[in-house]
Protein backbone atom coordinates (compact mmCIF):
# COMPACT_ATOMS: atom_id res chain seq x y z
CA UNK A 1 0.00 0.00 0.00
CA UNK A 2 2.81 2.70 0.67
CA UNK A 3 4.37 1.74 -2.69
CA UNK A 4 0.58 1.92 -4.52
CA UNK A 5 0.38 5.57 -2.77
CA UNK A 6 3.59 6.80 -3.39
CA UNK A 7 3.29 6.10 -7.00
CA UNK A 8 0.42 8.23 -7.06
CA UNK A 9 2.68 11.62 -6.69
CA UNK A 10 6.41 10.26 -7.59
CA UNK A 11 6.53 12.62 -10.49
CA UNK A 12 5.54 15.23 -8.85
CA UNK A 13 8.32 14.40 -6.69
CA UNK A 14 10.10 18.49 -6.49
CA UNK A 15 6.67 19.67 -5.89
CA UNK A 16 5.26 17.24 -2.70
CA UNK A 17 8.78 18.10 -1.58
CA UNK A 18 8.04 22.17 -1.77
CA UNK A 19 4.68 21.02 -0.15
CA UNK A 20 6.00 19.49 2.40
CA UNK A 21 8.54 21.83 3.83
CA UNK A 22 6.34 24.39 3.76
CA UNK A 23 3.66 22.79 5.36
CA UNK A 24 6.73 21.74 7.84
CA UNK A 25 7.88 25.42 8.56
CA UNK A 26 4.44 26.93 8.37
CA UNK A 27 3.13 24.93 11.32
CA UNK A 28 6.86 25.24 13.14
CA UNK A 29 9.00 28.17 11.78
CA UNK A 30 11.63 27.22 13.92
CA UNK A 31 12.28 23.94 12.48
CA UNK A 32 13.40 26.28 9.47
CA UNK A 33 17.03 26.72 11.38
CA UNK A 34 17.53 22.80 11.32
CA UNK A 35 18.06 22.94 7.35
CA UNK A 36 20.60 24.50 5.10
CA UNK A 37 20.41 27.96 3.98
CA UNK A 38 19.98 26.92 -0.11
CA UNK A 39 17.31 24.57 0.41
CA UNK A 40 16.76 24.48 -3.55
CA UNK A 41 19.71 22.76 -4.05
CA UNK A 42 19.12 20.41 -1.17
CA UNK A 43 15.35 19.93 -1.21
CA UNK A 44 14.14 16.84 -1.22
CA UNK A 45 17.06 15.46 0.63
CA UNK A 46 14.68 14.52 3.66
CA UNK A 47 11.36 13.86 2.05
CA UNK A 48 13.73 11.53 0.06
CA UNK A 49 14.89 9.64 3.01
CA UNK A 50 11.84 9.62 4.55
CA UNK A 51 10.24 8.17 1.94
CA UNK A 52 12.98 5.39 0.94
CA UNK A 53 12.85 4.65 4.52
CA UNK A 54 9.41 3.93 5.02
CA UNK A 55 9.08 1.80 2.17
CA UNK A 56 11.99 -0.06 2.66
CA UNK A 57 12.28 -0.70 6.03
CA UNK A 58 9.30 -3.06 6.01
CA UNK A 59 10.52 -4.85 8.76
CA UNK A 60 12.05 -2.25 11.41
CA UNK A 61 13.18 -5.22 13.71
CA UNK A 62 15.55 -6.23 10.90
CA UNK A 63 16.89 -2.60 10.63
CA UNK A 64 16.74 -1.76 14.25
CA UNK A 65 20.37 -0.93 14.89
CA UNK A 66 20.02 1.18 11.49
CA UNK A 67 17.01 2.89 13.17
CA UNK A 68 18.74 3.52 16.31
CA UNK A 69 22.11 4.95 14.75
CA UNK A 70 20.18 7.25 12.77
CA UNK A 71 18.31 8.80 15.48
CA UNK A 72 21.43 9.33 17.43
CA UNK A 73 22.83 10.87 14.40
CA UNK A 74 19.63 13.06 13.49
CA UNK A 75 20.61 14.69 16.99
CA UNK A 76 23.61 16.56 15.00
CA UNK A 77 20.61 18.42 13.30
CA UNK A 78 19.35 19.26 16.82
CA UNK A 79 16.60 17.17 15.97
CA UNK A 80 13.95 16.98 18.99
CA UNK A 81 11.31 13.94 19.57
CA UNK A 82 8.58 16.54 19.24
CA UNK A 83 9.56 17.35 15.89
CA UNK A 84 8.44 13.89 14.64
CA UNK A 85 5.36 14.17 14.69
CA UNK A 86 5.40 17.23 12.90
CA UNK A 87 7.64 15.68 10.01
CA UNK A 88 5.45 12.80 9.69
CA UNK A 89 2.19 15.05 9.68
CA UNK A 90 3.62 17.54 6.72
CA UNK A 91 4.82 14.04 4.88
CA UNK A 92 1.33 12.84 5.00
CA UNK A 93 -0.46 16.08 3.87
CA UNK A 94 2.18 16.50 1.22
CA UNK A 95 1.41 13.11 -0.36
CA UNK A 96 -2.68 13.94 -0.10
CA UNK A 97 -2.23 17.38 -1.63
CA UNK A 98 -0.82 15.94 -4.81
CA UNK A 99 -2.41 12.25 -4.90
CA UNK A 100 -6.20 14.02 -5.72
CA UNK A 101 -8.68 11.83 -5.85
CA UNK A 102 -7.30 9.01 -5.83
CA UNK A 103 -5.97 9.16 -2.19
CA UNK A 104 -7.86 7.29 0.51
CA UNK A 105 -7.70 7.19 4.17
CA UNK A 106 -5.84 3.90 3.88
CA UNK A 107 -3.03 5.09 2.48
CA UNK A 108 -3.30 8.11 5.30
CA UNK A 109 -3.16 5.25 8.19
CA UNK A 110 -0.45 2.81 6.44
CA UNK A 111 1.75 5.71 6.52
CA UNK A 112 1.21 6.74 9.70
CA UNK A 113 1.94 3.87 11.18
CA UNK A 114 4.57 2.94 9.55
CA UNK A 115 6.52 6.38 10.03
CA UNK A 116 5.64 5.83 13.71
CA UNK A 117 7.38 2.75 14.29
CA UNK A 118 10.58 4.15 12.38
CA UNK A 119 10.34 7.09 14.61
CA UNK A 120 9.76 5.73 17.92
CA UNK A 121 12.80 3.26 16.68
CA UNK A 122 14.97 6.86 15.94
CA UNK A 123 14.26 8.32 18.83
CA UNK A 124 15.01 5.31 20.97
CA UNK A 125 18.58 5.34 19.59
CA UNK A 126 18.95 9.38 20.42
CA UNK A 127 17.73 9.25 23.94
CA UNK A 128 20.16 6.04 24.58
CA UNK A 129 22.91 7.93 23.20
CA UNK A 130 25.53 9.25 26.05
CA UNK A 131 27.57 10.95 23.31
CA UNK A 132 27.41 14.63 22.80
CA UNK A 133 25.54 15.29 19.48
CA UNK A 134 28.46 16.52 18.27
CA UNK A 135 32.30 17.55 19.06
CA UNK A 136 34.04 21.42 18.14
CA UNK A 137 37.27 20.79 17.01
CA UNK A 138 39.77 23.67 15.99
CA UNK A 139 41.78 23.40 12.69
CA UNK A 140 45.21 23.42 13.81
CA UNK A 141 47.34 22.83 10.57
CA UNK A 142 45.96 22.73 6.95
CA UNK A 143 48.03 22.73 3.77
CA UNK A 144 47.00 22.16 0.00
CA UNK A 145 48.87 19.45 -1.60
CA UNK A 146 47.47 20.04 -5.04
CA UNK A 147 45.19 22.25 -6.75
CA UNK A 148 41.70 20.30 -5.26
CA UNK A 149 43.37 18.45 -2.69
CA UNK A 150 43.99 19.51 0.97
CA UNK A 151 45.23 17.74 4.03
CA UNK A 152 44.30 19.00 7.11
CA UNK A 153 44.31 18.38 10.88
CA UNK A 154 41.54 19.48 13.36
CA UNK A 155 41.79 19.35 17.49
CA UNK A 156 38.24 18.01 19.21
CA UNK A 157 37.44 20.44 22.15
CA UNK A 158 36.73 17.04 23.58
CA UNK A 159 37.51 13.40 23.41
CA UNK A 160 36.30 11.82 20.52
CA UNK A 161 36.60 7.83 20.23
CA UNK A 162 36.92 5.92 16.56
CA UNK A 163 38.26 3.34 15.14
CA UNK A 164 41.30 3.59 12.29
CA UNK A 165 39.48 2.98 8.73
CA UNK A 166 36.22 4.89 10.19
CA UNK A 167 34.61 8.03 8.42
CA UNK A 168 32.41 11.25 10.24
CA UNK A 169 30.46 13.71 9.27
CA UNK A 170 31.48 17.22 9.72
CA UNK A 171 29.62 20.73 9.42
CA UNK A 172 31.85 23.53 8.19
CA UNK A 173 29.46 26.50 9.98
CA UNK A 174 31.96 29.30 9.01
CA UNK A 175 31.21 28.74 5.47
CA UNK A 176 28.26 26.18 5.13
CA UNK A 177 26.23 26.14 8.09
CA UNK A 178 24.30 23.08 8.30
CA UNK A 179 25.82 21.45 5.79
CA UNK A 180 27.03 17.63 7.01
CA UNK A 181 29.25 15.67 4.69
CA UNK A 182 30.93 12.71 5.20
CA UNK A 183 34.87 12.38 5.49
CA UNK A 184 36.91 9.44 6.50
CA UNK A 185 39.82 9.80 9.30
CA UNK A 186 43.16 9.68 7.81
CA UNK A 187 45.03 8.23 11.18
CA UNK A 188 44.53 5.95 14.18
CA UNK A 189 43.49 7.11 16.95
CA UNK A 190 46.42 9.09 18.37
CA UNK A 191 47.24 9.90 22.17
CA UNK A 192 46.69 13.78 21.51
CA UNK A 193 43.03 13.16 20.13
CA UNK A 194 43.82 15.00 16.37
CA UNK A 195 42.34 14.11 13.65
CA UNK A 196 43.72 14.52 9.90
CA UNK A 197 41.11 14.83 6.72
CA UNK A 198 41.98 14.33 2.91
CA UNK A 199 39.72 16.13 0.90
CA UNK A 200 38.95 16.56 -3.02
CA UNK A 201 37.13 19.68 -3.82
CA UNK A 202 34.55 18.33 -6.27
CA UNK A 203 33.98 20.89 -9.11
CA UNK A 204 31.56 22.96 -7.82
CA UNK A 205 30.95 20.71 -4.27
CA UNK A 206 29.79 22.51 -1.87
CA UNK A 207 31.36 21.45 1.82
CA UNK A 208 34.42 20.21 -0.01
CA UNK A 209 35.05 23.33 -2.24
CA UNK A 210 35.22 25.14 1.26
CA UNK A 211 37.42 22.40 3.14
CA UNK A 212 40.06 22.86 0.54
CA UNK A 213 39.67 26.29 -0.60
CA UNK A 214 38.82 28.65 2.33
CA UNK A 215 39.87 26.92 5.20
CA UNK A 216 42.24 27.84 7.89
CA UNK A 217 44.30 27.65 10.99
CA UNK A 218 42.73 28.62 13.59
CA UNK A 219 38.58 27.98 12.11
CA UNK A 220 36.07 25.72 13.97
CA UNK A 221 34.22 22.62 12.13
CA UNK A 222 31.58 20.15 13.92
CA UNK A 223 32.53 16.74 14.18
CA UNK A 224 29.69 13.96 14.58
CA UNK A 225 29.64 10.29 15.71
CA UNK A 226 32.62 7.86 13.77
CA UNK A 227 30.64 5.40 11.57
CA UNK A 228 31.82 2.53 9.06
CA UNK A 229 33.23 -0.92 9.90
CA UNK A 230 36.51 -0.70 7.13
CA UNK A 231 38.69 -2.11 9.84
CA UNK A 232 41.12 -4.13 10.43
CA UNK A 233 40.33 -8.02 12.17
CA UNK A 234 43.42 -8.12 14.43
CA UNK A 235 43.10 -11.78 14.32
CA UNK A 236 43.66 -12.46 10.36
CA UNK A 237 47.09 -13.53 9.55
CA UNK A 238 46.62 -13.29 5.93
CA UNK A 239 48.59 -10.56 4.10
CA UNK A 240 46.37 -6.95 3.16
CA UNK A 241 45.54 -5.69 -0.02
CA UNK A 242 45.21 -1.84 0.09
CA UNK A 243 43.74 -0.19 -2.90
CA UNK A 244 43.29 3.86 -2.90
CA UNK A 245 41.92 6.00 -5.69
CA UNK A 246 42.85 9.69 -4.66
CA UNK A 247 41.72 10.86 -1.12
CA UNK A 248 40.40 7.04 -0.81
CA UNK A 249 43.76 7.05 0.41
CA UNK A 250 42.48 8.64 3.66
CA UNK A 251 41.15 5.34 5.32
CA UNK A 252 43.70 3.18 4.21
CA UNK A 253 46.28 5.53 5.70
CA UNK A 254 44.49 4.97 8.96
CA UNK A 255 44.87 1.13 8.63
CA UNK A 256 48.15 1.79 7.44
CA UNK A 257 49.38 3.50 10.63
CA UNK A 258 47.33 0.94 13.26
CA UNK A 259 49.32 -1.53 11.41
CA UNK A 260 52.48 -0.07 11.96
CA UNK A 261 51.70 -0.06 15.80
CA UNK A 262 51.36 -3.90 16.04
CA UNK A 263 52.22 -5.40 12.77
CA UNK A 264 55.69 -7.82 12.38
CA UNK A 265 54.06 -10.93 10.20
CA UNK A 266 51.71 -9.51 7.49
CA UNK A 267 52.75 -8.13 4.48
CA UNK A 268 50.98 -5.09 3.13
CA UNK A 269 50.35 -3.95 -0.70
CA UNK A 270 49.03 -0.58 -0.90
CA UNK A 271 48.05 0.24 -4.59
CA UNK A 272 47.41 4.13 -4.98
CA UNK A 273 46.22 5.41 -7.84
CA UNK A 274 45.38 8.81 -9.29
CA UNK A 275 44.61 10.54 -12.79
CA UNK A 276 48.19 12.28 -12.77
CA UNK A 277 51.39 12.76 -10.40
CA UNK A 278 50.23 15.76 -8.40
CA UNK A 279 47.23 14.08 -7.10
CA UNK A 280 49.73 11.49 -5.54
CA UNK A 281 49.49 14.11 -3.18
CA UNK A 282 50.79 11.72 -0.35
CA UNK A 283 53.08 10.01 -2.16
CA UNK A 284 55.82 11.27 0.37
CA UNK A 285 54.64 10.19 3.15
CA UNK A 286 53.83 6.91 1.75
CA UNK A 287 57.18 6.41 0.21
CA UNK A 288 58.50 7.30 4.10
CA UNK A 289 56.45 4.28 5.80
CA UNK A 290 57.91 1.35 2.61
CA UNK A 291 61.25 2.69 3.94
CA UNK A 292 60.58 2.07 7.46
CA UNK A 293 58.25 -0.96 7.39
CA UNK A 294 59.74 -3.51 5.44
CA UNK A 295 56.54 -5.36 5.33
CA UNK A 296 54.83 -2.63 3.45
CA UNK A 297 55.55 -2.40 -0.41
CA UNK A 298 53.51 0.75 -2.66
CA UNK A 299 52.26 1.03 -6.12
CA UNK A 300 51.60 4.32 -7.53
CA UNK A 301 49.49 4.72 -11.10
CA UNK A 302 48.51 7.39 -13.01
CA UNK A 303 45.87 7.04 -15.44
CA UNK A 304 46.19 10.10 -17.44
CA UNK A 305 49.35 11.19 -17.05
CA UNK A 306 51.82 9.37 -20.16
CA UNK A 307 55.44 10.06 -18.54
CA UNK A 308 54.43 9.09 -15.23
CA UNK A 309 57.52 6.98 -14.31
CA UNK A 310 55.13 4.32 -12.41
CA UNK A 311 52.47 2.16 -13.76
CA UNK A 312 49.40 3.59 -15.99
CA UNK A 313 46.09 3.22 -16.22
CA UNK A 314 43.70 2.80 -13.79
CA UNK A 315 44.27 1.34 -10.45
CA UNK A 316 41.83 -1.50 -10.78
CA UNK A 317 43.69 -2.53 -13.72
CA UNK A 318 47.09 -2.44 -12.01
CA UNK A 319 46.33 -4.80 -8.93
CA UNK A 320 45.33 -7.44 -11.73
CA UNK A 321 49.00 -7.17 -12.83
CA UNK A 322 50.15 -7.88 -9.39
CA UNK A 323 49.14 -10.95 -7.05
CA UNK A 324 48.56 -13.78 -7.04
CA UNK A 325 46.03 -12.85 -4.62
CA UNK A 326 44.86 -16.08 -3.44
CA UNK A 327 45.05 -15.78 0.24
CA UNK A 328 44.89 -11.55 1.08
CA UNK A 329 42.16 -9.54 2.90
CA UNK A 330 41.69 -6.15 0.80
CA UNK A 331 40.47 -2.84 1.66
CA UNK A 332 39.16 -0.49 -1.37
CA UNK A 333 38.48 2.76 -0.96
CA UNK A 334 37.81 5.58 -3.50
CA UNK A 335 35.27 7.62 -5.68
CA UNK A 336 31.86 5.40 -6.72
CA UNK A 337 32.93 4.43 -10.55
CA UNK A 338 36.75 3.35 -8.74
CA UNK A 339 35.56 0.92 -6.38
CA UNK A 340 33.33 -0.32 -8.35
CA UNK A 341 35.94 -0.83 -11.04
CA UNK A 342 37.91 -2.53 -8.36
CA UNK A 343 35.40 -5.15 -7.21
CA UNK A 344 34.63 -6.15 -10.85
CA UNK A 345 38.51 -6.51 -10.94
CA UNK A 346 38.74 -8.90 -7.35
CA UNK A 347 35.65 -10.83 -8.64
CA UNK A 348 37.33 -11.81 -11.95
CA UNK A 349 40.10 -12.77 -10.01
CA UNK A 350 37.69 -14.86 -8.13
CA UNK A 351 38.65 -13.25 -4.58
CA UNK A 352 35.92 -14.10 -2.27
CA UNK A 353 33.95 -11.00 -1.37
CA UNK A 354 33.47 -12.36 2.38
CA UNK A 355 37.74 -11.02 2.43
CA UNK A 356 36.66 -7.75 0.54
CA UNK A 357 35.75 -4.43 2.99
CA UNK A 358 35.39 -1.09 0.95
CA UNK A 359 33.85 2.60 1.26
CA UNK A 360 32.78 4.36 -1.54
CA UNK A 361 32.72 7.83 -1.37
CA UNK A 362 29.60 8.48 -4.02
CA UNK A 363 27.08 6.28 -5.98
CA UNK A 364 28.70 3.58 -7.66
CA UNK A 365 26.18 3.71 -9.92
C1 LIG B 1 31.84 6.94 3.61
C2 LIG B 1 32.35 8.17 2.89
C3 LIG B 1 33.61 8.67 3.17
C4 LIG B 1 34.10 9.78 2.48
N1 LIG B 1 35.36 10.21 2.74
C5 LIG B 1 35.88 11.22 1.99
C6 LIG B 1 37.25 11.64 2.18
O1 LIG B 1 37.97 11.14 3.06
N2 LIG B 1 37.73 12.62 1.39
C7 LIG B 1 36.96 13.22 0.40
O2 LIG B 1 37.48 14.09 -0.31
N3 LIG B 1 35.65 12.86 0.23
C8 LIG B 1 35.10 11.88 0.99
N4 LIG B 1 33.79 11.52 0.81
C9 LIG B 1 32.93 12.31 -0.12
C10 LIG B 1 32.27 13.49 0.65
O3 LIG B 1 31.38 12.98 1.63
C11 LIG B 1 31.43 14.43 -0.22
O4 LIG B 1 30.50 13.68 -0.95
C12 LIG B 1 32.26 15.23 -1.21
O5 LIG B 1 33.25 15.96 -0.49
C13 LIG B 1 31.37 16.18 -2.02
O6 LIG B 1 30.65 17.03 -1.13
P1 LIG B 1 30.30 18.52 -1.57
O7 LIG B 1 29.39 19.10 -0.55
O8 LIG B 1 31.53 19.28 -1.87
O9 LIG B 1 29.54 18.28 -2.94
P2 LIG B 1 27.96 18.44 -3.18
O10 LIG B 1 27.59 19.85 -2.92
O11 LIG B 1 27.27 17.36 -2.47
O12 LIG B 1 27.91 18.19 -4.72
C14 LIG B 1 28.09 19.32 -5.56
C15 LIG B 1 28.19 18.96 -7.01
O13 LIG B 1 29.33 18.12 -7.23
C16 LIG B 1 28.93 17.02 -8.01
N5 LIG B 1 29.63 15.85 -7.52
C17 LIG B 1 29.38 15.24 -6.34
N6 LIG B 1 30.20 14.16 -6.24
C18 LIG B 1 30.94 14.12 -7.37
C19 LIG B 1 31.97 13.27 -7.83
N7 LIG B 1 32.37 12.22 -7.12
N8 LIG B 1 32.57 13.56 -9.01
C20 LIG B 1 32.17 14.61 -9.75
N9 LIG B 1 31.19 15.46 -9.35
C21 LIG B 1 30.60 15.22 -8.19
C22 LIG B 1 27.47 16.84 -7.80
O14 LIG B 1 26.85 16.34 -8.98
C23 LIG B 1 26.98 18.21 -7.49
O15 LIG B 1 26.52 18.85 -8.62
C24 LIG B 1 33.30 10.42 1.50
C25 LIG B 1 32.00 9.93 1.26
C26 LIG B 1 31.53 8.83 1.94
C27 LIG B 1 30.14 8.34 1.63
C1 LIG C 1 11.13 8.54 10.02
C2 LIG C 1 11.80 9.64 10.32
C3 LIG C 1 13.04 10.13 9.63
C4 LIG C 1 13.89 9.46 8.78
C5 LIG C 1 13.80 8.02 8.28
C6 LIG C 1 14.95 10.40 8.43
C7 LIG C 1 16.01 10.10 7.60
C8 LIG C 1 16.97 11.00 7.19
C9 LIG C 1 18.10 10.68 6.35
C10 LIG C 1 18.46 9.27 5.83
C11 LIG C 1 18.78 11.84 6.13
C12 LIG C 1 20.04 12.02 5.27
C13 LIG C 1 21.20 11.99 6.21
C14 LIG C 1 22.42 12.54 5.61
O1 LIG C 1 22.45 12.95 4.45
O2 LIG C 1 23.41 12.60 6.38
C15 LIG C 1 18.11 12.88 6.84
C16 LIG C 1 18.51 14.20 6.88
C17 LIG C 1 17.93 15.15 7.68
N1 LIG C 1 16.89 14.99 8.56
FE1 LIG C 1 15.84 13.29 8.86
N2 LIG C 1 14.74 11.60 9.05
C18 LIG C 1 13.58 11.48 9.80
C19 LIG C 1 13.00 12.45 10.60
C20 LIG C 1 13.48 13.73 10.75
C21 LIG C 1 12.86 14.74 11.60
C22 LIG C 1 11.66 14.54 12.50
C23 LIG C 1 13.62 15.86 11.46
C24 LIG C 1 13.34 17.18 12.16
C25 LIG C 1 13.06 18.26 11.53
C26 LIG C 1 14.70 15.57 10.52
C27 LIG C 1 15.66 16.47 10.10
C28 LIG C 1 16.64 16.19 9.17
C29 LIG C 1 17.57 17.19 8.67
C30 LIG C 1 17.64 18.65 9.10
C31 LIG C 1 18.37 16.54 7.72
C32 LIG C 1 19.48 17.19 6.86
C33 LIG C 1 18.79 17.62 5.62
C34 LIG C 1 19.63 18.35 4.65
O3 LIG C 1 20.87 18.31 4.73
O4 LIG C 1 19.00 18.92 3.74
N3 LIG C 1 14.58 14.26 10.12
N4 LIG C 1 17.01 12.35 7.48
Amino acid sequence: MLKESWSLVEEHQDKVAGYFYARMFLSRPDLRDLFPVHMDVQRSRLLSAIVTAVQTLEDPEKFDDYLRGLGRDHRKFHVEPDHYEVVGGALIEAMRAYAGEQWGVEYDQAWADAYAVIAARMMAGAEADTNPPYWYAEVVSHERRAKDIAVFTVQPMQQLEFRAGQYLSLECPKFQPRLWRTYSVANAPRRDNTLEFHVRALGAGWVSSSLVRRLQVGDMVKLAAPMGTMNLDRRSTRDAVFIAGGTGLAPIKSLLEELTRYNRTRWVHVFFGARNREDLYDLADLNRLAARYPWLSVVTACSDDPTFPGEQGNISEVVARYGPWNDHDFFVSGSGPMVKATLKTLAELQVPSIRIRYDSFSEMG
